[in-house]
C-alpha cells in the first residue's frame, strides 16, 4: 500500500506527464543554404514524440565538439550530427560509445572505419556518385545526347570545354561530383576538357568570386559551367550576369533561349531559389538532393532509437545495418 502511494505520488508530481527526450540537432554551419533548408524540414518531419533542438555548429569543429560534450554529459539518448569535419569524428564516436549514446550522423559522411567502431551509429545520406551521373547526363542531352556535339560546342571542335565549380575540399560530395561528372562524359564517348576546377565552399558569394577569376582566365572559351551545387551555380550565374554572358534583351525578367544571350550553368541540390532560376531560363538544370527524403528517414530512425526498437523496422532501406541511402533526382525545365 505504501508503495502504491508513493507510485501515486510520484505521479501526481510529474502530473501524469510522459516526460519526452531532448534531442540535438548539430548542424555543421546554419550559414550553408542547402543546410538552413534541410534543418527546417527535419523540424517539419519531427513529431510529438521528442523534443529537437538545433543547434549551429558555425563551421568550428572546436565548437561542435563542446556542444557535443555538453549534450553527453546532459545524457541524451541520441545525438543527429551533421559534423563539421567528417574525418574527425573518431573522438565523437568514442566518446559516445563510452556514454551509451546512439548517434546518427547525415550529409557529411564519416569514413567507413570510423562507422565501424561502434553498433549503434548510423548515417543517413546520399550516394554523391549518383548526383554525378545524372548532373552528366542533363550536361548530354544539352549537347543533343551526341558525342559529336551539337550548336552548343561554340568553338565547334568536338570538345567540350568546362569549368568545375568545387566545393568544400575533402568533403564527399565535393570530391566524387567533380570526379565523376567527367568520368560518366568520357565514358559516354565525349571529349572533355576541363578548363579549370576553382573551389568555392559550396557558397554563393564565392561561387560568385571563383566565377569572376575563371572569365578573367577564359571568358569566350567556357562553354559550360559545372557546379558542386546550387549556391556556387547562382553566384556564378551573378558574375555572368554582370559580365554579358546572359543578357535579357526584352528585360522581362526571364532568358529566352532561342532569342537571348545565355550560358549553360548546371548545379545540384534542387533548391526554392534555384528552380526559380530554372524557370527564369538562367539555370541549365539541377539535381534534387531529397532533404525531404533524408529528414523524414532521420526521424523514423530517431523515433526507432529513442524507444530502443530494432532499425530493421525501418520503413526505408537499411544497408549494412547502419546505412540509409536517398536518390537524387534530374531537374530541368527542357
Ligand atoms: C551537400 C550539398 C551542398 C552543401 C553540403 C554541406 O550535399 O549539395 O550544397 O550543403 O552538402 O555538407
Amino acid at each position: 500500500m505504501r508503495k502504491f502511494g508513493c507510485l501515486l505520488f510520484a505521479f501526481m508530481l510529474m502530473g501524469c506527464e510522459v516526460k519526452k527526450f531532448e534531442v540535438p540537432l548539430l548542424i555543421y554551419d546554419m550559414q550553408d543554404a542547402y543546410m538552413f533548408d534541410f534543418e527546417q524540414k527535419i523540424q517539419q518531419a519531427k513529431d510529438d514524440a521528442f523534443i529537437l533542438t538545433t543547434v549551429d555548429g558555425q563551421n568550428s569543429q572546436i565548437i561542435q565538439n563542446e556542444d557535443i560534450d555538453k549534450w553527453i554529459n546532459a545524457k541524451v539518448p541520441l545525438l543527429i550530427i551533421n559534423p563539421v569535419d567528417r574525418l574527425s569524428v573518431y573522438s565523437i564516436i568514442e566518446k559516445a560509445k563510452k556514454s551509451g549514446t546512439k548517434i546518427i550522423f547525415f550529409n557529411r559522411e564519416p569514413l567507413a572505419q570510423d562507422m565501424a567502431l561502434y553498433d549503434s551509429v548510423y548515417y543517413v545520406g546520399a550516394d554523391a556518385a549518383e548526383s554525378a551521373r545524372i548532373q552528366a547526363e542533363i550536361i548530354m542531352e544539352l549537347f543533343g545526347n551526341d558525342p559529336q556535339l551539337n550548336k552548343f560546342d561554340k568553338n565547334s571542335d568536338g570538345i567540350i570545354q568546362a569549368v568545375i565549380l568545387k566545393g568544400e575540399q575533402g568533403h564527399q560530395d565535393a570530391e566524387a561530383r567533380t570526379k565523376v561528372v567527367v568520368e560518366t562524359l568520357i565514358q559516354a564517348g565525349y571529349i572533355v576538357e576541363v578548363l579549370d576546377i576553382s573551389i568555392a565552399n559550396f557558397d554563393r558569394q564565392t561561387g560568385k568570386t571563383a566565377m569572376d577569376g575563371l572569365i578573367a582566365t577564359h571568358g569566350q572559351n567556357i562553354e559550360v559551367v559545372i557546379s558542386n551545387n546550387d549556391a556556387m551555380a547562382l553566384g556564378a550565374i551573378e558574375s555572368l550576369m554582370e559580365k554579358g554572358y546572359f543578357i535579357d534583351t526584352d528585360k522581362n525578367g526571364k532568358i529566352d533561349r532561342d532569342s537571348e544571350v545565355w550560358i549553360p550553368v548546371v548545379g545540384i541540390d534542387g533548391l526554392d531559389f534555384a528552380m526559380e532560376q530554372i524557370d527564369a531560363g538562367y539555370l541549365y538544370g539541377t539535381v534534387f538532393n531529397d532533404s525531404q527524403n533524408m529528414a523524414e528517414a532521420i526521424v523514423e530512425l530517431a523515433n526507432l532509437l529513442i524507444n530502443g526498437e530494432d532499425v530493421s523496422n525501418l520503413s526505408f532501406t537499411i544497408t549494412n545495418g547502419k546505412y540509409i541511402w536517398i536518390s537524387y533526382k534530374k531537374i530541368t525545365n527542357q
